[in-house]
């Protein structure tokens, strides 16, 4: 049996690739980007191809036979909220095609990873599946409608659906995100080159983060779960705040230059600074998060530029 990974070109799907590999499952990657990958694992198949293209991903389908899907193959923030018709075309009607070709062809479980901002700027963490949704980007809300219908689909038809909502998974690999969120990645990099940052959120700015090969843990476990009362499962992260990450960072580089000059935008602000309380969650297998140094060490020791 093979397990098909949209995506599976990305930052989550390369190290995803890997694992699954290592434990000897046969891998099929499903990607409109197979160039340039960097680190392509010789022993998965990759096969360029695009998820709005109905016909395209059948004949896929069609070859191989599929007992699992990761699905994802998405567009991420800035490009979901600069254009969210061609957003629209792979977020929603790739995922559609995805769903529909998979129950059509017998495939037991598919995994989704959803995303924490469903819950909107005024979410008070702890994260828990009965929290109200409350989408604020295009982003967002294709990720609720993927949720739900995921969940439709696991209820008419014969097929698992399983969605994770990720906070922000950092690593080396990661491309800066959303405009809010990226700024832990921007940091680092700017440091590596020796170049100034100026964060565009307050020192005390508090968001959860997740490393990378920890988010891919999450995912096979709720592929391999058999016990699972939900179809929609958070994670809440560690939640660390732009100083410490910023503190964090010179430790390591001691010349790196951080200031903080946060934007005056009410909805930005209510969105990075609502969030007070602290507090972690373990689901599902996933203890032990890793520690901010840890994660920068890791991060800032991968990248560091050859001299
Ligand atoms: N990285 C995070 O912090 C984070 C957090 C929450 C959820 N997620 C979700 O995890 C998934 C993977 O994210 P990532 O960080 O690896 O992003 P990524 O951009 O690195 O990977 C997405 C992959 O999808 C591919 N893709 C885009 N359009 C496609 C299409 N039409 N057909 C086939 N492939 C296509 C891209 O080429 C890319 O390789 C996404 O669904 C994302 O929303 C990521």
């Amino acid at each position: 049996m093979t397990i098909l990974i949209t995506g599976g070109a990305g930052f989550i799907g390369c190290y995803l690739v890997h694992r699954l590999v290592e434990a000897d499952q046969a891998v099929v990657v499903y990607d409109i980007n197979i160039d340039n990958i960097e680190n392509k694992d010789e022993r998965a198949v990759y096969i360029q191809g695009d998820i709005s293209n109905l016909d395209q991903l059948k004949k896929v389908f069609e070859k191989y036979e599929f007992e699992s899907v990761f699905h994802l193959a998405s567009i991420l923030p800035p490009k979901t909220e600069e254009d969210p018709y061609s957003a629209f075309k792979i977020n929603i009607e790739g995922t559609m095609n995805v769903l529909n070709t998979a129950c059509n062809h017998g495939v037991k479980t598919i995994i989704y990873p959803s995303s924490a901002t469903v819950f909107g700027p005024d979410r008070k963490p702890p994260f828990t599946e009965e929290d109200l949704r409350d989408p604020w980007t295009v982003y967002s809300s294709f990720k609720i409608c993927n949720e739900i219908i995921g969940s439709i689909y696991s209820k008419k038809f014969d097929i698992n659906f399983r969605a994770v909502r990720f906070p922000v998974v950092l690593g080396p690999g990661a491309d800066p995100l959303s405009g809010m969120s990226s700024y832990p990645i921007e940091m680092m990099d700017d440091a590596l080159h020796g170049v100034p940052y100026v964060a565009e959120v307050s020192p005390e700015t508090r968001i959860p983060i997740i490393h990378i090969e920890e988010a891919v843990q999450v995912l096979i476990n709720l592929w391999r779960s058999d016990q699972l009362h939900f179809v929609i499962y958070d994670i809440d992260g560690l939640w660390v705040t732009a100083k410490e990450i910023a503190d964090g960072i010179k430790k390591h580089i001691p010349s790196a230059e951080i200031t903080f000059k946060p934007v005056e935008d009410a909805m930005v602000q209510k969105v990075l600074t609502g969030i007070k309380e602290e507090k972690d969650k373990d689901r599902f297998g996933f203890k032990g998060k890793r520690m901010l140094d840890e994660i920068l060490q890791e991060y800032i020791s991968r990248k560091k530029p050859e001299k």
